[in-house]
């Protein structure tokens, strides 16, 4: 374990950069790309779409393993969670139940969100095909901030004698909400759900799914588990003295927010108390929506890339940070989905804590530059419009402000103004404000090129069948970018109503 945290990256560190940055002047063309062997699997460089068959093959060793085995799944009602349950179902059509534990929202019970997930569009291809196969979801009511995560003791017992795999996905996942809340729902929870798979007859395997960032006050982040930023017990103690601004930055040592700050120490509760429990990590980047099966583009809320991807192509905002140079990372949703879901099926003889990065910036990296300038040609291609939306990228968060101010704020006061005295109702700043919280959200995204490692998440993939491979795909090498951001697009305007 010491070896590999005293791992020399540094020498790496600049290799890797150096490519990178040669690659990046250079990223245009598919041509390019292979020419620098990063994305080097060319005839396999397109999203997959096109070669899945109808219907999946039901025998395939992944979708054995998950034959006659109930899985329970937390966050059933996020983004991921529909994805794994829809994943799970569609291609293990030998599946047994899958358990998903829904808290009460807004007084609408366990069941009736169950209703709301199944209705989405994300289920139309198995409500064709088999649509009994539905009935195998069972919502059980739960809560991640509660002991025993709130279970009725027969639900609880039906699940210590029938589930085999948990995929835990559930977490508060807005950046800086209050640390205290934050660590109750993403490790206290964690350590919950643990306790409960430490006392399943079947249990198989435990996968948490973590994020990329827990670690990025690293450049480089290796498939290991990292020790934790500080004591939990001592956290929580200077929590109960201290809440002011600076003494936050303290306890968050470096973690850019609470949300990162709570991953991290959850990533080492799960090493710490997972005990016999085969588990894994996965650590996905920024999710995006799907890539391939069963509907290229779908996407269900607002969160991690999409917010980004639709501002860069509509040229609300046109001042960012960073560089075009800097190397972004994103992942399609699926993409994880399908790396948990195939992680789970071969993690019995672990007896360490096997970490998988979820992440495309080493494989099939991602310009900043070019992602803003495919998202405005979607944008123009769906509006039918020839104009260029600008963007301008500065390394200073001082010149951000600045440039933003005059160049943007300012107009956008000016022609609210020229509204109002017209008798017409004000837009500007109102359309420009969410955009400009959301980019200094995701500043990391474009102001920094991290590196994440994944030569576990590959060695894994080779080890699968053809057909697996094409059921399950996960490698990032295989997405072509081009193709993908048309369908994100057209996903924004279709699944999330946006108007034209
Ligand atoms: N989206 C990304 O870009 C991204 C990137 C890296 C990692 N991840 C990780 O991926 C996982 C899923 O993220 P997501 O994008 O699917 O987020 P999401 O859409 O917000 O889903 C999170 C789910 O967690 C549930 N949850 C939160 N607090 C809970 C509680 N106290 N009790 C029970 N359930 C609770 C939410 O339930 P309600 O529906 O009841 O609110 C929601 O369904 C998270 O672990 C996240 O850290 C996401």
């Amino acid at each position: 374990m010491l070896r590999r945290l005293l791992y020399p990256v540094s020498a790496d560190f600049k290799l890797i950069e150096g490519q990178l940055k040669c690659f990046s002047n250079m990223h245009t063309t598919s041509k390019t790309r292979d020419s620098f062997g990063l994305h080097n699997n060319h005839s396999l460089s397109r999203n997959r779409t096109d070669v899945l068959p109808e219907h999946p093959n039901t025998c395939t060793p992944i979708a054995d393993f998950y034959a006659g085995k109930s899985i329970l799944i937390t966050g059933g009602a996020g983004f991921l969670g529909k994805v794994f349950i829809e994943r799970l179902l569609f291609n293990c059509s030998e599946i047994d139940k899958i358990f998903v534990i829904l808290r009460e929202k807004k007084g609408i019970k366990a069941e009736q969100r169950l209703q709301h997930i199944t209705e989405s569009p994300l289920f139309s291809k198995l409500k064709e095909t088999r649509p009994k196969d539905l009935d195998k979801i069972v919502p059980i009511e739960g809560d991640m901030e509660l002991e025993r995560l709130g279970l009725k003791s027969d639900d609880q017992k039906t699940i210590l004698e029938n589930v085999s795999v948990v995929f835990h996905s559930a977490a508060e996942i807005r950046f800086h909400k209050p640390l205290k809340h934050t660590l109750k729902v993403n490790v206290e929870g964690t350590r919950e759900v643990l306790k409960l798979c430490r006392q399943m007859d079947k249990m198989e395997a435990f996968v948490y799914v973590s994020t990329a960032y827990s670690q990025a006050e690293r450049k480089i982040i290796e498939e290991i588990v990292y020790p934790p930023p500080d004591k939990l017990s001592e956290v929580y103690k200077t929590l109960e003295s201290n809440n002011s601004t600076k003494e936050m930055k303290q306890i968050l040592k470096g973690k850019f927010s609470t949300y990162t700050f709570s991953k991290a120490m959850a990533e080492s509760l799960v090493a710490e108390e997972h005990g016999n429990v085969p588990t894994i990590i996965v650590r996905p980047s920024v999710v995006g929506a799907i890539c391939g099966e069963p509907l290229p583009g779908w996407v269900d809320n607002w969160n991690g890339a999409t917010g980004l991807i639709y501002d860069f192509g509509r040229g609300v905002n046109k001042v960012f940070h960073g560089q075009r140079e800097t190397i972004t990372d994103m992942i399609p949703v699926d993409y994880i989905v399908n790396l948990a879901i195939v992680a789970a099926t071969k993690c019995s003889d672990n007896k360490d804590v096997k970490v998988y990065n979820s992440c495309s910036s080493l494989d099939n990296p991602l310009i900043c530059g070019y992602l803003k300038d495919k998202c405005a040609e979607a944008y123009r291609k769906i509006h039918n419009d020839n104009s260029t939306a600008k963007a301008y990228f500065f390394k200073s968060p001082w010149m951000v402000s600045i440039v933003c101010l005059l160049y943007q704020m300012v107009p956008a006061h000016v022609a609210d103004f020229w509204l109002r005295c017209r008798g017409m109702e004000p837009r500007y700043v109102k359309e420009l404000k969410p955009a400009i919280v959301r980019r200094d959200l995701l500043k990391k995204l474009t102001s920094m090129s991290f590196f994440w490692r994944t030569e576990q998440t590959r060695s894994l993939y080779v080890t699968l069948s053809q057909q697996d491979q094409r059921q399950f795909p996960f490698d990032p090498k295989n997405v072509s970018w081009d193709e993908y951001f048309e369908n994100y697009f057209k996903g924004i305007y279709k699944y999330l109503n946006v108007k034209k």
